[in-house]
């Protein structure tokens, strides 16, 4: 699967808020004598960032850190930040385990300085019909499991995140059946695309974003990114997520950005940019149809859906 460099730019070319605040008066200007400083980016970095620039604006880091679905917490998207603030995500560990060959649980320090993180702008749609733009910093996803040495029967992963009701007063309500659960296809957790990530604009994840470590789809709806994990398994049958759980009918387990294929109870032609009043036409794949609209060829996406 080829990369796509329009969405991704190294964590060396932009670090600081401040720099993505700063390029639109940059590319307006379209010198370097006009570059704000401390963006220190060199000729190609410039390009590459004009270029994301030029594809999508990334949403404030204040409104990224301050609207958020985090069920455990809370089902007020802007109550979520106060009630995760003191959610423990040190210590904390990742076990990679089921059919690998390799099982391992990892540190959460051991994780994030074994594979690093690289900046990567991705859109991220929401089923509901609002939609961010957000600088992730993480890793592929394929990395570590490939580090785990799959058995050949592992054809998905399930990932979960932390059962703990004790600092999680939405999991003492029995709304949902907890603990939160995704899971994708093998090949879909494979994809270059596909990240654990562990940070937003050069900063670690705070809890309400889903610290420590949180799964990024960006071709799928919003709800398929798993916040704070703790347990990611490779595993023979296609896992059963918590939203066919609650309601199997509108939230399937693909959960492809599809502006064709409406959710049961609303349209899901257009999308709404957090910081933005109008509303944009939401794109097949979320805009990442060439990295992979391979993967579900020949399937009937209204179906599969
Ligand atoms: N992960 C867990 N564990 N619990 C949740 O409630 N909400 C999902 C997803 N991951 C959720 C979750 C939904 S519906 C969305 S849209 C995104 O997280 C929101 O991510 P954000 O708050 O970082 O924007």
């Amino acid at each position: 699967m080829k990369r796509s460099a329009r969405y991704i730019i190294p964590s060396s070319q932009i670090t600081q808020e401040s720099a993505y605040l700063n390029r639109r008066s940059f590319i307006k200007s379209a010198g370097l004598a006009m570059a704000a400083p401390g963006m220190l980016l060199g000729a190609a970095g410039e390009v590459a960032a004009a270029r994301a620039r030029a594809v999508d604006d990334p949403t404030l880091y204040a409104d990224i850190i301050s609207y958020n679905n985090y069920y455990e917490f809370s089902q007020e998207k802007t109550a979520v930040a106060a009630l995760a603030h003191d959610l423990v995500t040190d210590p904390w560990s990742v076990s990679v385990e089921g059919l690998v060959k390799k099982p391992r649980k990892y540190d959460i320090d051991d994780l994030k300085k074994s594979f690093g993180a690289e900046q990567r702008i991705y859109r991220m749609r929401c089923v509901e019909g609002w939609s961010m733009v957000i600088p992730w910093d993480g890793f592929e996803l394929s990395r570590l499991i490939t580090e785990a040495d799959p058995q050949s029967e592992a054809k998905y992963v399930k990932f979960t995140t932390l059962l703990d009701p004790k600092q999680m007063p939405g999991q003492r309500k029995s709304y949902f059946s907890w603990p939160y659960v995704e899971g994708l296809r093998l090949d879909e957790a494979m994809n270059s695309l596909t990240l654990l990530a562990t940070g937003i604009y050069g900063k670690p994840l705070l809890p309400q974003n889903g610290a420590p470590v949180r799964l990024v789809v960006p071709w799928k709806y919003g709800f398929k990114g798993i916040k704070s994990i703790v347990k990611i398994e490779l595993v023979a049958r296609r896992p059963v997520s918590l939203w066919m759980n609650t309601s199997s009918a509108e939230y399937g387990f693909y959960a492809n950005v599809n502006p064709n294929v409406d959710h049961p109870r609303w349209s899901q032609r257009t999308e709404r940019r957090i910081g933005d009043l109008r509303r944009v036409r939401t794109m097949m794949f979320n805009g990442y149809e060439k990295e992979v609209a391979d993967m579900y060829k020949g399937m009937d996406l209204a179906r599969y859906f």
